[in-house]
């Protein structure tokens, strides 16, 4: 069934990145001038990557990886869709990068060794798959010990409302404890079409990442509200129900060890 799912989405994705959705734009030339100011968005990596083992995490489309090399890190993407990581190819080409690229599920990532590295970054992607203990799970084992995963996720509340409002309001269609994929929605800048959608509660997104031996140091909401947006628009819906959480989380020393900030300060990266 895993496999099933992510050969599925890998063709969904393969198929986005050919209809050149934004979600495959590379980054900037004037991006990549000041990658320290992209990647630190909410001040969670103050001294910067430089020198840093990195890992893109579901992450393709020459945005990501090339922002992390060029701040210095060195760099390995990992996704499921070869038409995402041709992307980062292509900027490591033009650019001079060196960027590890594997094709890989996230759930099981048998090419990266434990402990490998500082950072573990994932854009929005847990949505694609069915199991997100294995994903933290995975997570947990190629980090350092007080390394970093920063990760932002669907809301799950997001994922149970209607796309579009009907009567002035966005209505809640599915239940909190949603089974299986996600009815297909059309047209909607919150969903991809065709993929594969799958809705995580907050007990198993925050939660879970405690019973995987991390420590949540913050989550915030990326703001993406317009009231003045068109109604039914990704702005308008945003205005009523953030879209997305993000979350610094931190790998516990040792599971057994109670976690201490003052020696997380020193390996800050
Ligand atoms: C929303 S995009 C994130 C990357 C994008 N470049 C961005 O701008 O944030 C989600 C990514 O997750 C990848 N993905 C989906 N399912 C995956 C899986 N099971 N394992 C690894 N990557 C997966 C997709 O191929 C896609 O590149």
């Amino acid at each position: 069934m895993m496999k099933k799912i992510s050969k599925h989405n890998a063709q969904v994705w393969d198929r986005i990145v050919a209809q050149g959705s934004g979600f495959a734009a590379k980054a900037s030339t004037r991006v990549l001038s000041d990658p320290h100011k992209h990647i630190n968005i909410y001040n969670w990596l103050p001294q910067g990557v430089h020198g840093r083992k990195v890992l893109c995490l579901a992450a393709g489309g020459g945005k990501h990886a090339p922002l992390y090399a060029a701040a210095g890190a060195n760099v390995t993407v990992l996704d499921v869709s070869e038409a995402m990581l041709e992307r980062d190819q292509e900027m490591a080409r033009q650019h001079g990068f060196s960027i590890r690229c594997i094709h890989g599920c996230m759930t099981q990532m048998p090419l990266l060794q434990d402990a490998e590295f500082d950072l573990v970054m994932q854009p929005v992607s847990a949505c694609y798959i069915q199991e997100l203990d294995l994903l933290y799970q995975e997570v947990a084992r190629v980090l350092k010990p007080g390394g970093l995963y920063i990760v932002q996720h669907k809301q799950p509340v997001s994922l149970q409302c209607g796309a579009f409002p009907k009567q002035g309001a966005y209505w809640v269609d599915h239940e909190a404890r949603h089974k299986g994929p996600l009815p297909v929605v059309r047209g909607s800048e919150h969903r991809e079409e065709g993929a594969l959608e799958f809705l995580h509660p907050l007990e198993d997104l925050l939660g879970g990442l405690c019973r995987r031996s991390f420590v949540i140091e913050d989550v915030r909401e990326p703001w993406h509200g317009k009231s003045t947006a068109p109604a039914g628009s990704f702005f308008h819906r945003s205005q009523s129900i953030p879209p997305y959480i993000a979350i610094k989380a931190r790998r516990r020393m040792d599971s057994r060890i109670a976690f201490s900030p003052i020696l997380a300060e020193t390996l800050d990266v």
